[in-house]
Order: structure tokens, then sequence, then C-alpha cells
């Protein structure tokens, strides 16, 4: 198992699990507020097989061993986009693990035929220019108009993440999002408290879609964040936070 965390504070898991192509570190502005609260925050960074067409069920694996290793028995995960992702597959597997669900910006359904060859396109791209074409092409659609003006700081910090990001990684985990399955068929499964956050902007995913999870899923609640595109979390991270706490004080572990 290729793993690495962090965690912060004692008391009742929440599992945040990141989006593409950022590490753990997009979590950062999330933590005090459940630490505070009398929360655990674990943060891993994720990994796909470079080679693999069933990567995201090896890294789901990954996640509940690292969980296992923490001697936690139930926990409340929380995916944004391609962390979404894990969980849909983490569910699958293991869904007793499961206290609650938080899946921000994100899609149960696998990628359609475009879409996979865009992301072959992208490796490609990466393989000559490196993490400069994400930079470039990829960051400046995950957050909304409003952020970029309103907000420098952050987009330079995002900026900065991508840039410090593994390339090979990087390759790997568009390589597992172009094969991974689709897995709206699991979503009437779903049987634990779920909240469903989106920035109303958010132009990777999109409204519909929330809208898809929201009336599959039986317990679920659905948030839309205004002044937010898919980076919910960083863009408007006070209103975020008090969603993701209350929600989780609302959870019997
Ligand atoms: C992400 O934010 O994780 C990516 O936009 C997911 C994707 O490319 O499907």
């Amino acid at each position: 198992m290729k793993s690495d965390y962090e965690i912060y504070g004692t008391g009742k898991p929440i599992v945040f699990l990141h989006a593409f192509p950022l590490t753990n570190k997009m979590w950062r502005g999330n933590i005090n507020n459940l630490t505070d609260k009398g929360f655990q925050v674990i943060l891993p960074n994720l990994y796909f097989e470079p080679e693999s067409e069933n990567a995201f069920s090896k890294t789901a694996e990954d996640i509940a061993e690292l969980i296992g290793s923490l001697h936690i028995k139930r926990a409340i995960f929380a995916g944004l986009s391609m962390g979404g992702y894990v969980c849909f597959n983490l569910f699958r597997l293991h869904p007793t693990l499961f206290s609650g669900l938080i899946l921000c910006d994100t899609n149960s359904a696998g990628d359609s035929a475009e879409k996979r060859n865009s992301r072959f396109e992208q490796i490609e791209k990466i393989k000559k220019d490196g993490n400069r074409f994400l930079v470039n092409s990829t960051l400046p659609n995950l957050i909304s108009d409003h952020t970029k003006l309103s907000n420098k700081k952050l987009l330079e910090e995002l900026k900065e993440m991508v840039s410090a990001t593994d390339s090979n990684e990087n390759i790997s985990a568009l390589r597992a999002m172009a094969f991974r399955r689709d897995h709206d068929e699991i979503l009437g499964q779903i049987n634990i408290p779920t909240m469903i956050i989106f920035g109303a902007e958010d132009k990777i995913t999109n409204l519909e879609i929330a809208r898809k999870l929201h009336t599959r899923i039986s317990d679920s609640k659905l948030f839309i964040l205004q002044n937010a595109g898919h980076l919910s979390n960083l863009e408007q991270p006070a209103q975020f936070n008090k969603i993701i706490s209350d929600f989780a004080e609302s959870v019997i572990y």
C-alpha cells in the first residue's frame, strides 16, 4: 500500500479525499473548525496504480487499510470530485465503514468516450510540458470567475500546489479516471446520511449532476454555494465549514 496522510485532533473521524490535480493540502482551511468541535480529521494523499484499469478499487482498498490501521471502525468520508470517485468505490467495497458521506462537486457516472479521449490528450500534454500544462489549462476551470477576481491569493496558492504535484502521479490519476467504473447504480444503495455540496459556478461538474445525486440518494441534503466553482471548500470556506460541522454533529457514528 502506498500511503501518506496527515491526522489532526481527536474524536469522531472524518476522512477527506482530495481533488485532481491537488493534494491533501487543499483541505488545510477546513481542519481547525472541525478539530475545535471535537472531530478527528484524516487527510490521505491519493495514489493510483499507473497501468491498472481498476486503479480506483485499489486506491479505495488502500484507504480502507489506512482506516483499519488507525483502528477506526466507522467514519464520515468526504470527497471532492476525484475524491468523490474514491468514495463511491469505497462504499461499493466497504459500505459498513461509512457513518456518513459528504460528496462535493463530484459525479457517480463514469467518463464518456469523449471525456476519456480528452484525458489521454491531457496525458500527452503533461508528458510534453509537465505540470505547466495543468497550471495553465486545467486550473483556470477549477475556480469561479468570482474567485479569480476576488481572491488572487487563493489562485496563487493553487498554482503553487499544482506545480508541486508529481507529474507521473498526475498521469496515473488521469488514466485511473479515464477507466473508472460507473457508480450510478449504487446510488440507491447509499443508506447513510449524505451531504451534497456543489459550487453554483462549477464548470467541471454541474447542478444537474448535483440534483441526480440528491434525488437518488435517499437520506441526502443538497447545498449549492453561490460564488463558488469546482473547489467549493476553498472558494467559500466559511459556508463550507459550517455545513460540514453541522452535518458531522448530526451523524450518529
Ligand atoms: C477533480 O477535480 O478531481 C477533477 O476535475 C476530476 C475530473 O477530472 O474528473
